[in-house]
């Protein structure tokens, strides 16, 4: 009897929080649909396997031994592309192999194409060597990546950047000013480097298709842009979160779950959620002047306070004398959170957040206005964004106690903060239309189904 075999996409996610998140929610939304999922990972940041019992998981030699990896320096991620290339090619053509020696009537899975993160970029040319269809996932949101790439096309328009420029605007990106470019500077100034990596990673290269992690309706216009660049399908399929329909956790740290009883004690609509997510440093400085605006803004707050993300401290050690007792009055500091399940928790009124598109996504999904306090990259864009054209958060352009404790109050109790948690409860509706039957995330995803299934094998 001649079985029906199942078609298997390989994943292969970046190793950061941030990215590998995305990837394997897309995994589950395509486990979903029929297809079986092997995800291709770094042992850097490992998945947690047993979170995803219906993914087949492969581990590659990344080279990234002994290297601090924390906050990943562009030549470790070079590093590391040029590493995963044999392990990749090497499990694919035994992949290959074994599929040719089956029999026609035994069951096994067809490979059918490649999935990766864009800064995975060496898999481009394992894909071509082993003509195997690919097709790169976008974790960055569509305005973040037009930025990037136009950016790209004339850097000395924008670099060195100049002390005196930082608050002028770039109509050509509004609502970016000079000093929101995503692309990094150091001492003003962009290393040709630097510009290679954001060339490697916004770079399709031979893939048939992108996957980005957005709604088509939010961001059509820049979606059209990158297509017009890009010339392949486009399948806008996001929130990818509330697209998949498993909801497993994807974390690599322990999440602290007692934060939801501590949640439920709390005030429908008090608290304020504090995180800046899975990279982001502050210093000691930056640290002490948050404690206080929350501790001055009279608000009961849950803060994230990640293990090493304050330089030179290990964890929360750094905290000034006599904030605990505040914290025992009416805060909370977890290592950790289950994020996800704090924004959707009746108590929480409002995110202090460094913008990374997840929280922003996630956050949105909750109809949880924002603070919006970005340090780096795609952060900056997506919180101009949510501040000056969605206007779902409020922007913090200091880390000064008072004008943390004014924005907190504004945020929380203010009128033009009633008007934010509106919009963002509009802007929820909207994405929750997108996700249905006759939506457009819906329809972007049967096709991505469709067109998958239809790749030559
Ligand atoms: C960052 C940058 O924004 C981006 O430039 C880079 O490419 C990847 O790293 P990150 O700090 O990971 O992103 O932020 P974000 O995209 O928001 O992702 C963080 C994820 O961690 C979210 O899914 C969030 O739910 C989760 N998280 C965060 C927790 O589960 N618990 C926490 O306590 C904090």
């Amino acid at each position: 009897m001649k079985v029906e075999r199942k078609q298997s996409v390989v994943l292969v996610p970046f190793l950061l929080q941030g990215h590998l998140t995305p990837m394997l929610q897309l995994g589950s939304i395509l486990h979903s649909q029929g297809f079986s999922v092997i995800v291709a990972h770094t042992e850097y940041n490992s998945p947690n396997y047993s979170n995803h019992p219906e993914f087949i998981f492969h581990s590659m030699d990344d080279g990234l031994k002994g290297i601090d990896m924390s906050f990943p320096s562009v030549k470790s991620i070079y590093r590391m592309n040029e590493s995963c290339k044999a392990p990749l090619r090497n499990y694919l053509v035994r992949m290959m192999e074994q599929e040719q020696e089956q029999e026609e009537d035994v069951q096994g899975d067809q490979l059918t194409c490649i999935i990766y993160d864009n800064n995975m970029f060496f898999v481009d040319d394992v894909a071509t060597q082993l003509r195997l269809p690919s097709i790169v996932l976008h974790t960055f949101s569509a305005a973040c990546m037009n930025s990037m790439v136009t950016i790209l096309q004339q850097p000395e328009k924008y670099f060195p950047l100049e002390d005196s420029q930082l608050l002028d605007p770039l109509p050509e990106l509004h609502p970016l000013r000079f000093k929101d470019v995503p692309i990094p500077a150091f001492n003003n100034t962009v290393a040709e480097h630097i510009l290679d990596f954001f060339r490697a990673m916004s770079d399709t290269g031979s893939s048939v298709a992108t996957i980005w992690n957005t709604m088509q309706d939010l961001e059509s216009s820049m979606l059209l842009r990158l297509q017009e660049r890009y010339k392949v399908p486009f399948f806008p399929i996001g929130p990818l979160h509330k697209m998949a329909p498993l909801a497993s956790s994807t974390s690599i740290l322990e999440e602290d779950n007692s934060c939801i009883e501590w949640l439920n004690r709390q005030a429908p609509n008090s608290v304020l959620y504090v995180s800046l997510g899975s990279l982001v440093r502050i210093d000691n400085k930056e640290l002490i002047e948050t404690a206080w605006g929350l501790a001055n803004s009279d608000q009961p707050f849950l803060w994230v306070i990640r293990p090493g993300s304050v330089s030179g401290f290990q964890c929360a050690e750094a905290l000034p004398d006599g904030f605990e007792k505040m914290v025992r009055e009416r805060g909370r500091i977890v290592k950790w959170a289950p994020q996800k399940q704090v924004l959707a928790h009746p108590a929480v009124a409002g995110f202090f957040t460094h913008c990374g598109w997840n929280s922003t996504l996630e956050s949105i999904c909750e109809q949880v206005p924002m603070i919006c306090r970005p340090f780096l990259a795609d952060q900056l864009v997506n919180a101009r964004y949510l501040s000056q054209i969605y206007k779902v958060g409020f922007e913090l352009e200091v880390m000064e106690r008072t004008v943390i404790e004014k924005t907190i109050r504004k945020l929380m109790l203010s009128e033009e903060g009633k008007d934010v948690k509106k919009r963002v409860v509009d802007m929820k509706q909207n994405i929750v239309a997108a996700m249905q039957i006759d939506g457009t995330s819906h329809k972007n995803l049967n096709n991505l189904v469709d067109f998958i299934s239809a790749l030559p094998s």
